[in-house]
């Protein structure tokens, strides 16, 4: 069998964590590839709504394997957290979560150089999530990192203390506020008991060489799906750099981040917003700075999962679209959110860009470095709602034509429309 890919083809916070969850039937194993807890992943479950943020989103099927793989970079105690909170809501990980031993653990060093660099940069801040997410990768890369497999080693003590004196060290160079001794509001002393006490609980935890686990369960015909966390224009590599993720979100990274070979990619699912959301610095060419703009923030409660923050907001871009989807190989798109634009009499769709004079129909280096004025057509809204509307053909006409917009210029079906944030606002052709 293959891997099929779900992902984000935006700056995040696209529905991943809900499709993943309408998908999970379909799959034996789910895996997360990348990322850490700057993911924020909603579930709404019979009304409940459940975040995750390392935990991969088919954790609520009990039959189904929940793999945090390789390329995941996680916090004990964040990571303790969520299990207990899945615990509290009547789940027991224990029964069908697994951590590969190559992940790297986020120590509360990472997440205090996080803040302190992110505070010398003053304005140019890249708005990062805090989680410590790029000092760790740094580490990771630099082969200075600690891995789930090294908590089973005697020496796990050591390896730790000798890297938070390195991150001390570089942390005496920074002049910082008091604040970041802060993590989570919490001193820096008390945060690093709560971690340790995390990792005694991730020891009782089924620490495995996950991409043998994975290649095997292919080999024997199971069926998995690899959960993207962020978004392709996060990408470290084709994101709007340096205002990215320190990990590759895309395709590419599933083969990296679970161990296996590209031949065992499948369906690429890319799933999108019906309009553009982003969290953090950076350019964003579709922005609305406006009323428009605040009604899609308050409507589609754009507020982070993760941090809080105001998402901001604006209207679809295509050149991003397709760029995305060029990228990752989509095979299925995705399409999230439409219900939020219910009440739009016109819809601007960004089709290109003008940059310099000149129209550009796509997004490229400069596109991404340079300020740039989108150029829209406007596409009639549909004025209805999406309450109830469970089959494609009983959708308002005028979604329908918004929907063959997109898909004539993404030349890709969309195979999958979410009308709400319910496992059952959910629309599949
Ligand atoms: P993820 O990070 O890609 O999993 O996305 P987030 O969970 O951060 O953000 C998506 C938000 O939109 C969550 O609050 C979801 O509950 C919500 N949501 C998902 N699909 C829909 C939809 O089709 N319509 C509406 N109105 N909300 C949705
Ligand atoms: P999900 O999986 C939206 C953004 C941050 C910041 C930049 C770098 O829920 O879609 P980092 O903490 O990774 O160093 O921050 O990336 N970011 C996200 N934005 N959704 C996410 O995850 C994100 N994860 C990181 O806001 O701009
Ligand atoms: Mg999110």
């Amino acid at each position: 069998m293959k891997v099929d890919v779900l992902l984000g083809l935006q700056w995040g916070d696209e529905g991943k964590g809900k499709i993943v969850d309408v998908l999970t039937p379909q799959y034996d194993i789910i895996a997360r590839f990348q990322g850490g807890p700057n993911a924020g992943h909603t579930l709404q479950i019979e009304g409940d709504k459940h975040v995750l943020h390392t935990i991969p989103s088919g954790i609520f099927h009990p039959e189904k394997v929940n793999i945090i793989g390789n390329g995941v970079i996680a916090d004990p105690y964040i990571l303790s957290q969520e299990l207990a909170k899945l615990v509290a809501k009547g789940v027991n990980p224990r029964v069908n979560l697994l951590i590969s031993k190559r992940a790297h653990l986020i120590l509360p060093t990472h997440r205090m150089l996080d803040a302190a660099y992110e505070q010398a940069m003053g304005a140019g801040k890249i708005g990062s999530t805090l989680k410590g997410i790029g000092p760790c990768y740094t580490d990771k890369t630099a082969r200075y990192g600690i891995r789930f497999g090294d908590i089973l080693a005697p020496d796990f003590r050591e390896k730790y203390d000798k890297l938070k004196q390195r991150h001390l060290s570089i942390l005496a160079s920074y002049d910082f506020d008091h604040n970041i001794q802060l993590i989570d509001k919490v001193r820096f002393s008390d945060y690093e008991q709560h971690w340790f006490d995390a990792i005694e609980e991730l020891r009782t935890f089924p620490l495995i060489d996950s991409e043998l686990y994975i290649n095997r369960a292919l080999a024997e015909g199971k069926s998995v799906l690899a959960e993207g966390a962020q978004g392709s224009l996060l990408d470290v590599d084709f994101g709007s750099y340096p205002y990215v993720t320190s990990s590759n979100t895309i395709t590419a990274g599933v083969c990296s981040g679970l161990g296996i070979p590209p031949s065992a990619i499948g369906k690429v699912y890319g799933v999108f917003k019906a309009y553009c959301t982003r969290v953090g610095s950076g350019p964003f060419p579709t922005e609305l700075n406006d009323e428009t703009g605040e009604w899609l923030r308050d409507n589609g409660k754009e507020f982070g999962s993760t941090t809080g923050r105001p998402r901001r907001c604006g209207w679809l871009d295509l050149p991003a679209l397709r760029y995305a989807i060029m990228l990752n190989g989509v095979t299925d798109l995705v399409m999230m959110k439409a219900d939020v634009m219910n009440d739009f009499d016109s819809i601007n769709i960004c089709t290109g860009y003008e940059v310099s004079g000149k129209t550009v129909q796509d997004l490229t280096y400069e596109t991404l470095s340079n300020p740039v004025n989108p150029i829209y057509e406007s596409l009639p809204g549909w004025e209805q709602s999406l309450n109830g509307i469970v089959d494609y053909n009983q959708l308002p006409a005028k979604l329908k034509q918004y929907t063959d917009f997109i898909e004539k210029d993404a030349g890709l079906p969309v195979k999958i429309l979410s009308t709400g944030p319910g496992r059952e606002e959910t629309i599949r052709r």
